[in-house]
């Protein structure tokens, strides 16, 4: 946490306003009592690069450990492998004198063609939440600070340093903030960094109620904004909305501030407040620097390794197909065994310092096998595509099971645009359906960023495993799950839809003339697909494994911060397994449209075989909370909440109810409320029975003689039209109404 110091009292404004803006492209300058100190990419690995200077990804940078990216990482569920890996990437910056490592980015994968999908965990808030929070305390236990990005409703690259993200308030709050907030309440990161699009019409970069109102003082953040590089239009006025540090430095525009404050147009306090946040980051990222620096590059390739090995997913596994026997013989297919595909493209991009390359993984585990290979496409385009397909299906007939590598390259998806199709291109798709009529024991391993329809593999082959991209130990974690020695238990942490057209944003993906009209609302990702009840290719949660899971036993209780879940697992099967366990819950009856389910916890346990285990979950009561518009505030919603247990947002093992009491913010009671409204307080109901009797009669009377449901037809009655049907004695009862429904 950043404490306040006012270290800046004694500053001039114009060192004031110089701690605001970059030296250079990567680091911050000297000023007052702030030393200069580096900032860099980020997520997955430390791009700290020594030959030029970009945020592309172009210029080399030094060798790091290449972790799975964040749709790899977050496939594993697993918070404390999380910070494990985010603890590693701490020593790695130390070691390179890097103070901010820029991540974890928690926007939500709003739609599947966002090029940049791959850098960000989930369709799901909660998840973001809890996995982004537990990267920021992992790296930040080293030392080194974060950078939690990118701030806010940044859900497509379409655009992106002019498209304005039209989004309600409601969906804002609960589905777009909400992974920020967490991270933010959670982890207390270093900085945050504001993203460049605009909200509803307003830069990030300059919304003042965004960065202020909603980040510090609401959700009492007290770290040091940035901007994204190349996010600030208007030094002056993103100062004033709350931005501390502008990037990458040489803009020139300390003078701009110190004008404005003498133009009486900018307060000095703001700018002062803000040099006070950039010296106290700068305190913290110089007590990081006293700590030992040094890794084990080794160690770090063996945790890159079991992380990718967790993150992969296995989607399909017709008659045990997988895990394959070290003997007879093995066709490996696809280019991607030779040259994998680990990452994605852009600012991310890192410079691994080893990587494994599946095709000689799995020739290490073939034991007495045969391996063959074959390309069977190029992803350059450029060789004779009909020779590399014919000559891998012969040597996949000729095997006895093939290993098909599909996916993306890297100019099919990367930061800075976005997909057109979520389609696997088409020369590899003409390449398995041979292959698949050619032997029918084919397995298909992927390697993509962003979703890929899947509908035209699943009835193909039997097996598929999906990999996302898994960093530098990919090869290695693939070859260990394809013959047993890993048994996969990643999990999707986004819904695979039958169509791109299913999915939710269809329409209005990635918008037109510089506005994206978040129209879906809150049915983003499996929120959507259920409450549109589509069939999806693969539910978000799924995921197969070795051996099985029963659940049992699942009791919930409420209590004050929340709710208590706890559900019994047994491996029923011959293998040691890990299962992810969710918990999704429910309201049944609401005042407000809601998902049909949504997760709000989940937990992960390993299990020998005939093992079995209670695990237990804490529901927080927060995320129950609903966000109301017509008081801008939080509301808990009293009643009875279903809570599941489940493999999947679509396998629900077990479920009970719990009943909770209402919380947060009251909508009050007025004139405007309606019979409805106020039917649901059991205190004011009574009274309006009185006020109802006399302005409608005998109501069984009528509702048998006009046959009727003379409640149903009251019920969004406004209260103020009510006494309209009655004398004087209405306004009195009326009085005592309101009293008893707002005292409650
Ligand atoms: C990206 C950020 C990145 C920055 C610095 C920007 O283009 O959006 O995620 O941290 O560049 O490379």
């Amino acid at each position: 946490m950043i404490n306040a110091t006012n270290a800046t009292a004694d500053l001039t404004l114009e060192q004031q306003a110089a701690l605001g803006s970059g030296g250079s492209f990567w680091a911050t300058k000297t000023v007052g009592p702030a030393k200069p100190f580096t900032l860099t990419d980020g997520p997955h690995g430390v791009r700290k690069q020594n030959a030029g200077d970009d945020h592309l990804g172009i210029a080399p940078s030094m060798p790091a450990t290449c972790f799975p990216p964040a749709v790899g990482l977050a496939q594993t569920w697993d918070a404390d492998l999380v910070e494990s890996v985010a603890i590693a990437l701490g020593a790695e910056a130390l070691e390179r004198g890097v103070g901010v490592l820029l991540g974890p980015g928690v926007n939500i994968k709003r739609d599947p063609r966002c090029g940049r999908n791959f850098e960000y965990f989930s369709e799901d808030p909660i998840v973001s939440g809890i996995l982004g929070a537990a990267w920021v305390n992992g790296l930040q236990s080293q030392g080194v600070g974060a950078s939690v990005k990118h701030f806010a409703a940044n859900n497509a690259e379409h655009d992106r340093m002019r498209s304005s993200s039209d989004v309600d308030p409601r969906t804002l709050r609960e589905i777009y903030l909400r992974p920020f907030q967490r991270v933010v309440e959670d982890a207390r990161p270093w900085t945050v960094m504001c993203s460049y699009n605009r909200i509803n019409g307003v830069f990030a970069s300059e919304s003042k109620w965004l960065l202020t109102d909603v980040l510090r003082g609401e959700w009492g953040y007290e770290g040091a904004v940035i901007s994204d590089w190349g996010a600030v239009r208007n030094r002056v006025r993103s100062v004033a909305a709350g931005v501390d540090l502008e990037m990458p430095g040489g803009t020139n525009t300390d003078a701009l501030v110190v004008e404005a404050v003498d133009a009486g147009v900018l307060e000095p306090g703001t700018v002062q407040a803000s040099a006070e946040r950039t010296v106290a980051l700068a305190s913290l990222v110089e007590a990081g620097r006293l700590r030992p620096a040094g890794t084990d590059v080794d160690a770090h390739h063996a945790l890159a390794r079991d992380a990718a090995t967790r993150s992969i997913v296995l989607l399909k596994n017709d008659d045990a197909l997988l895990p394959l026997e070290p003997s007879g013989s093995i066709a490996v297919i696809g280019e991607f065994a030779e040259h994998p595909r680990f990452q994605g493209g852009g600012s991310s991009r890192v410079n691994p310092t080893r990587v494994d390359i599946p095709l000689t993984e799995i020739r290490a585990r073939a034991g007495s096998a045969r391996v063959t290979y074959a390309p069977g496409f190029s992803t350059q385009g450029t060789e004779d595509s009909e020779g590399l397909r014919s000559a891998a299906v012969r040597t996949a007939a000729a095997a006895d099971v093939a290993v098909v590598f599909l996916g993306l390259g890297d100019r099919q998806e990367s930061e800075g645009f976005d997909r057109s199709d979520i389609e696997i291109p088409a020369d590899q798709l003409h390449l398995l359906t041979e292959i698949a009529a050619a032997q029918p024991s084919t397995v298909v391993v992927l390697s993509h960023g962003g979703v890929l329809r899947l509908s035209a593999v699943i009835d193909l082959v039997p097996a598929i495993l999906d990999g996302g991209l898994l960093g530098q130990g990919g090869g290695a974690a693939i070859a260990d799950t394809l013959f047993g020695l890993a048994n996969p238990s990643g999990r999707l942490t986004e819904t695979i839809p039958v169509r791109l057209e299913d999915s939710p944003a269809f329409l209005n993906f990635p918008g037109e003339n510089a506005h994206t009209l978040y129209g879906e609302g809150q049915f983003v990702g499996y929120r959507w697909y259920d409450a549109r009840r589509f069939e999806v290719s693969f539910p978000f949660g799924h995921g197969l494994s070795y051996t099985s899971f029963e659940y049992s036993a699942l009791a919930v209780s409420a209590e004050q911060d929340g709710i208590e879940a706890r559900v019994t697992v047994r491996n029923v099967g011959a293998r040691a397994g890990r299962e992810i366990v969710q918990f999704y819950t429910s309201k049944i009856e609401s005042a407000v449209t809601r998902p049909l389910r949504e997760l709000k916890a989940f937990t992960t346990v390993h299990l020998r075989p005939e093992e079995s285990s209670e695990v237990t979950v804490r529901i927080r009561r927060e995320d129950l909370a609903y966000w109301d518009i017509r008081i801008d505030d939080w509301v808990i919603e009293g009643g009875n909440y279903v809570v599941a247990a489940g493999a999947s947002s679509r396998d629900i093992r077990q479920s009970t109810t719990v009943e909770i009491a209402p919380g947060g913010a009251r909508v009050p009671i007025t004139l405007e409320s309606t019979v409805g409204e106020v039917l649901e307080i059991p205190a004011a109901a009574a009274i309006l029975g009185e006020l109802m009797a006399d302005s409608t009669g005998n109501s069984d009377a009528a509702e048998s003689a006009l046959g009727i449901d003379l409640k149903k037809m009251m019920a969004s009655f406004p209260l103020s039209q009510l006494v309209a049907f009655r004398g004087d004695d209405g306004r009195a009862i009326l009085d005592r109404l309101l009293e008893a429904a707002n005292n409650r």
